[in-house]
């Protein structure tokens, strides 16, 4: 697992960051979250706790750098020194993205006529592993998630939304990244999936993968969790005068 750091390294430091919206229709501006910092380290697993709406799908997507923040700065510690993700160019988010930043929210991007297996694969094929292992370790990880075996050569886009879930479970994580950000994956998964889906983020944290996740159930995934960050529901609209 090359990506992987000693325990105890730190890999994200967040300080002072916020991000809000600005609504031109209403002229105000929505402050989605502001003032939040935190460490995490390698094999921490952070939960993100609060109610509908408070800011955690905004924050995870600002990690990942969908978004950039208005203030803060996300310091990243990656294979060859340390950068601020609300700063860095796209083009080292791009990288950063393909090796060392995973992503699983719950929604598949399918695109249209790629099999199953290879959208799982790719992400090995990409890292130099020839094609006939990575689609045999794509299958594996298909079956652990509970696809069936008649759809691994079938294209996504017309699978159901758990199917897809799975599919998008096992790409995102058969290659374990630096700092993973998890955003309800359980949601429409059943209950053998859920299972395979905890003991896989288990085997990550071990291998020294830093977490941060949003989870419907959290109890699913009690055991991992060092610790939590409870958003703010205050909301302040700025109405321009
Ligand atoms: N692109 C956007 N433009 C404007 N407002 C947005 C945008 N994305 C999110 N918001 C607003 O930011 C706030 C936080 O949304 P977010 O999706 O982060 O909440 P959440 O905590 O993930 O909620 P849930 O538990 O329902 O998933 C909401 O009031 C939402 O309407
Ligand atoms: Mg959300």
């Amino acid at each position: 697992m090359p990506n992987c750091d000693p325990p105890h390294a730190e890999v994200l430091a967040v300080e002072g960051l916020a991000k809000s919206f600005r609504m031109h229709h209403l002229d105000q501006t929505l402050h989605a979250f502001e003032g939040i910092s935190f460490r995490l380290l390698a094999g921490e697993f952070l939960l993100l706790r609060g109610p509908n709406g408070v800011g955690k799908s905004t924050l995870l997507r600002t990690l990942y750098r969908s978004y950039l923040p208005d203030v803060g700065q996300i310091w990243f510690n990656h294979a060859s020194g340390r950068i601020d993700l609300a700063r860095a160019a796209d083009v080292d988010i791009a990288l950063l993205r393909r090796r060392e930043i995973g992503f699983v929210t719950q929604f598949l991007v399918a695109r249209p006529r790629v099999a199953a297996q290879d959208i799982v694969a790719e992400p090995l094929r990409r890292a130099g592993m020839a094609g006939d292992a990575a689609l045999a370790e794509a299958q594996r990880w298909l079956a652990a998630f509970g696809v069936k075996r008649d759809l691994w050569r079938a294209y996504p886009t017309s699978f159901s939304g758990g199917e897809q879930q799975k599919v998008n479970l096992a790409r995102a994580l058969i290659q374990p990244p630096r700092l993973l950000l998890l955003d309800e994956p359980t949601a429409s998964l059943d209950v053998g999936a859920r299972a395979a889906l905890v003991a896989r983020l288990a085997e990550l944290k071990a291998a020294g993968v830093a977490l941060i996740g949003v989870f419907h159930h959290p109890g699913d995934v009690a055991a991992l969790i060092d610790r939590d960050l409870m958003l703010s529901e205050k909301k302040v609209f700025d109405v321009a005068v």
